[in-house]
């Protein structure tokens, strides 16, 4: 059994940094032809001047999920692609408030960009998928799309929502030959938790995980590549939890 990727396109929101980044990596190893996104424009126009120089299958789009207009015009430029293969919801955000303190912005920030976003980018690839007659989607949710924590309320009714998503999606799709799994990390070492958790906190929260540490990127992009690849055939609609044990203990 062996791992190709070569005939294959495959989308991902929020490549630019952490997990996202990480998986692009390995799918470009693997022969992937990598559409991907992130926020800073700067940084995008390096990634595709990089890419071009050292002649990467892989073109980065400039894109801010919580915009209307930017969503419109990543949506449009999609259109002009007749087949992709995958596509990966990773993009997210967390802003940590007890609900009693939660703005209002951030409900619809974090709404838009772990949920809304997801939902469109299925709708709009799903009908190039089903003329296709395959696709592999995985989203990106959390832990906390099962569990939660003070002051996880939004995040996680964003997380639990998405699994929602991945639920009715998959049982519209599945006919198709196209799979929608949600992939939940737990915590993972990137930005996001360097900022959220201080390192006494990473360091007491490895000591609960029954791996006793913390995951790496590796980790969780190990996982999607398989959710992603021919070799998933029959699984659909799951909420694959990847914490090291810790939402068992
Ligand atoms: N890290 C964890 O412990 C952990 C645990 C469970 C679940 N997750 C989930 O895993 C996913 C990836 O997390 P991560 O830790 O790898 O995140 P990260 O390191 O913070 O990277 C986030 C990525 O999303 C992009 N992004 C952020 N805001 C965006 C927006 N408004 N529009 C478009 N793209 C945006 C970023 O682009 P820029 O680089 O341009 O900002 C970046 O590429 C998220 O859905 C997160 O909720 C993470």
């Amino acid at each position: 059994m062996k791992f190709d990727f070569s005939e294959k396109t495959i989308l991902i929101t929020g490549a630019t940094r952490g997990i996202g980044m990480r998986l692009a990596e390995d799918l470009s190893l693997l022969g992937a032809n990598l559409l991907l996104t992130g926020t800073n424009p700067v940084q995008i126009k390096d990634l595709n001047d990089l890419a071009i120089k050292k002649g990467l299958k892989r073109k980065y789009f400039c894109v801010d999920l919580q915009d209307r207009a930017s969503m419109e015009s990543f949506i449009l430029a999609l259109k002009s692609y007749s087949v992709i293969d995958g596509l990966v919801n990773n993009a997210g955000i967390n802003r940590l408030n007890p609900v009693t303190d939660a703005l209002e912005s951030d409900w619809d920030d974090m709404v838009q960009v772990n949920l809304s976003a997801p939902f469109r980018l299925i709708k709009v690839l799903s009908a190039s998928m089903i003329r296709n007659g395959y696709g592999r989607i995985v989203n990106i949710a959390s832990i906390f799309s099962t569990i939660s924590k003070e002051r996880r309320a939004v995040y996680s009714a964003t997380k639990f929502g998405l699994h929602g998503l991945t639920v009715g999606s998959s049982n519209d799709l599945a006919r198709y030959n196209i799979l929608v799994n949600t992939l939940s990390p737990g915590f993972v070492m990137t930005d996001l938790t360097r900022k959220n958790l201080s390192a006494i906190e990473r360091a007491q929260l490895a000591e609960q995980v029954p791996i006793k540490r913390l995951a790496e990127v590796q980790d969780i992009s190990n996982v999607a590549i398989f959710l992603l690849s021919d070799f998933n055939r029959y699984m659909t609609g799951q909420n694959i939890i990847v914490d090291g044990g810790f939402t068992n203990v």
